[in-house]
């Protein structure tokens, strides 16, 4: 028998606090997204880094369901026989009927079940899909359109595997299923459509047709209520995608999304208003010495560097010491991830910081993947000369007398290492041979600004159209190495539902630049009372024009750059003290309020929604910081006299200030949620 229920409601912070013990144990939750052990961008994100959460509240009941790509399944799943009987008879049976089904583990924290689909080995019955979704609803699937193909066959082979599993658990189960955005959304449809017992979720991370018009020469936010949708995605070419993501969205017992402003876009574009804004989390690991992470910035930072060394050998006319990493990376969006503005505030910037004598040198990152045919020539050999150089000097460095002690052979060495960092051209804005050179966004948009890496040039760009890892000859780092080591992340973005790269930057220490037009931005401006005393800058693109916005940037760069060495370390430590606000401790709970809600809506018999659920992210500010925000007018270093080392001892001091400051303010109330079975309310 479940237990007796109780709620108690207390408000603390803003926050209110929930106790209610609630009995899960019968429910089974399926997750379902194109992106489980398959990264293509932030939704990946969504899912691992929630992974060990959904894990410890839902145990063995548990299951990821994603596609079967060899390569992911190669280094991310252990494959093993299914836990769950009545999922192992499903299983069994939808291979013995020609499909190709996985089980296995994910090797993430939390360690949860993955299902995997081969969709390709089931692509015969592609037609026939096709025919009936036809038939149900009219929806046309092109042949051409091989994502679109691929989610029919998802479709169908997902809402296969949970029909299955409801006929093949022993008791009525109650099943909980959670789509994430359209590639997964004909499961969810087709669970309807064949009324299976499930309560279904759909989660959308964008809206198709808000991209695609973003992406165009659109003025989006001010015209959301007046577009002829139909029209506009048949213009796209997206009509059949654009139907299958609405029909999601209408079909599913709670409709969610990521953020507040993609809330109001789902409601014009896919008219229906979400239920719940269930806002991104991350896992966030906290270190035991406070220092910690200002350690592995600097570790992180030597190593770009070394990177610099090689890429600019023989125009290393400036001080590495003096240099600022800044960086922006993401799915290759020109427009909707703020690139084109980025690019024309480093111009100004560039002006700004030739016309001021600054001895800062500013080099920018894009690491946005585009089609490439492998590294290019000049920066391979930049890499080779730094080794060689290092090689060099390695064999002489150390020893007393030279002459004596090299031979003609480490001569030659150091000659040629010499030699080799000679060099006539300068050195290259992109790392790759791109494949669309001439037409390339970013290139194009450089050689338009005119930022060469010459040594005139105050702001430097490299251009890296790879996603980044630690296996690179180029550039061995993974991405959370390299966000580390840099200053500062730049996300100017246009169309941003969330944007987990600015959220990724806080939680490691890093600030960051976002905008009131994503959703991540309009978060912390919400839950933070002066953002940019923390390192988060928010960048006006909502009520400005884009001109305007570029010059806002310039101003947030150019300010950026004046800050000391012991600003920017205090800094860090304050955009660090946000990360419990991004923490899925925090925000799960509003996946758990969906989960919940959903369930009372398909089996309102056995299950209660409690209106208390948290359904808003509203009501909780984190206040301005209690010591002085650094401001380069305050900086100690326009003194002479003030070291480095005296910096330090006050950075210490700092952070007792902050240490003090953060006892203050403490969003992780423990907390479980009010959720009653109807048998017992
Ligand atoms: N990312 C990555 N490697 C890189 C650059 C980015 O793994 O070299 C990841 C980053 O960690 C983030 C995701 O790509 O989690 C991008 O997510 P975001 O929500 O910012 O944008 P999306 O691509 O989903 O629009
Ligand atoms: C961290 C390290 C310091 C180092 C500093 C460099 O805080 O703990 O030892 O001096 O990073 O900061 P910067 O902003 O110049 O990279
Ligand atoms: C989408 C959005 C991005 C969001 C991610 C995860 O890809 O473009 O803004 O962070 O999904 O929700």
């Amino acid at each position: 028998m479940p237990l007796a229920r109780s709620l108690s409601v207390t408000s603390l912070s803003g926050l209110e606090e929930w106790d209610e013990e609630f009995d899960l144990e019968d429910a089974v939750l399926f997750e379902i997204a194109w992106e489980v052990a398959n990264k293509v961008g932030g939704i990946y994100t969504v899912i691992q880094t929630k992974a060990r959460l959904t894990s410890e509240e839902w145990g063995e009941n548990y299951f990821l369901v994603g596609p079967y790509v060899e390569s992911n399944v190669r280094t991310q799943v252990e494959l093993i026989e299914p836990t769950n009987p009545a999922l192992k008879r499903s299983i069994d049976k939808m291979n013995s009927s020609g499909c190709k089904v996985y089980f296995g583990r994910w090797l993430i924290e939390g360690s949860p079940y993955v299902v995997l689909i081969d969709v390709g080995f089931t692509a015969w019955s592609l037609d026939r899909w096709k025919s009936e979704l036809w038939e149900l609803c009219s929806v046309g699937v092109p042949w051409f359109d091989r994502e679109a193909n691929d989610a029919v066959l998802f479709g169908f082979l997902t809402a296969w595997l949970l029909g299955e599993f409801a006929a093949q658990c022993e008791q009525p189960p109650h099943i909980v299923a959670h789509f994430h955005e359209w590639l997964a959304g004909l499961g969810l449809m087709l669970c309807r459509q064949r009324q299976l017992p499930v309560a279904t979720i759909f989660t959308t991370h964008a809206t198709l047709l808000g991209r695609y018009l973003c992406a165009g020469n659109v003025d989006f936010y001010n015209n959301l209520a007046e577009f002829n949708v139909d029209k506009e995605a048949g213009d796209r070419q997206i009509y059949h995608r654009y139907c299958l993501e609405r029909a999601a969205a209408h079909c599913a017992h709670v409709f969610t999304t990521v953020s507040q402003i993609t809330a109001i876009e789902a409601e014009h574009l896919l008219k229906r208003k979400p239920d719940i804004v269930t806002p991104n989390g991350l896992n966030v690991k906290k270190f035991s010495a406070m220092h910690e992470f200002q350690n592995l910035h600097a570790q992180s930072k030597s190593r770009i560097q070394e990177f610099v060394r090689g890429h600019f050998y023989g125009h290393l006319d400036f001080n590495l010491d003096k240099c600022l990493f800044l960086f922006i990376a993401g799915r290759y969006e020109f427009s909707n991830k703020g690139a084109d503005i980025f690019l024309e505030a480093l111009a100004r910037l560039n002006y700004l910081l030739r016309v001021n004598h600054s001895d800062v040198t500013v080099i920018a990152f894009f690491i946005m993947p585009a089609r490439t045919n492998n590294f290019n020539v000049e920066t391979l050999k930049g890499q080779a000369v730094r080794k060689q150089l290092c090689r060099a000097i390695f064999f002489s460095g150390q020893l007393p007398d030279v002459s004596k002690m090299l031979d003609k052979e480490d001569f030659t060495i150091m000659k040629r290492a010499i030699f080799a960092t000679q060099r006539q051209c300068q050195p290259p804005v992109c790392t790759h041979n791109m494949l669309e050179d001439s037409s390339d966004p970013i290139l194009n948009c450089v050689r338009r600004i005119g930022l060469f890496n010459s040594s005139a040039d105050r702001v430097k760009i490299i251009f890296h159209p790879e996603f980044l890892s630690s296996t690179s000859p180029l550039l061995p780092m993974d991405y959370e190495e390299f966000v580390r080591g840099c200053h500062l992340g730049v996300f100017p973005s246009y169309y941003e539902p969330w944007g987990y790269t600015p959220a990724e930057c806080t939680v490691m220490g890093i600030p960051s630049i976002s905008t009131n037009l994503s959703g991540f931005g309009c978060f912390m401006e919400e839950h933070i009372a002066d953002p940019t005393a923390y390192g988060i800058y928010i960048l006006d693109r909502r009520h400005r024009g884009v001109d305007e916005s570029c010059n806002q940037l310039t101003s947030f760069l150019f300010q950026f750059c004046k800050q000391s060495r012991r600003q920017r370390i205090i800094q860090r430590n304050r955009t660090e003290r946000l990360s419990d606000l991004l923490d899925w401790r925090y925000l799960g709970r509003y996946y758990i309020a969906a989960r919940h809600m959903a369930l009372a809506k398909a089996f309102p018999d056995t299950f209660i929604y409690d209106p208390h659920e948290p359904t808003q992210t509203t009501g909780f500010r984190y206040p301005r910081p209690a010591s002085v925000p650094p401001s380069p007018a305050l900086s100690r270093h326009s003194s002479p006299h003030h070291s480095e080392a005296e910096d330090n001892e006050e950075d210490e001091r700092y952070d007792e200030d902050l240490e003090a400051e953060k006892d203050k303010v403490n969003i992780r109330q423990p907390y479980t949620l009010p959720f009653k079975n109807k048998s017992n309310a």
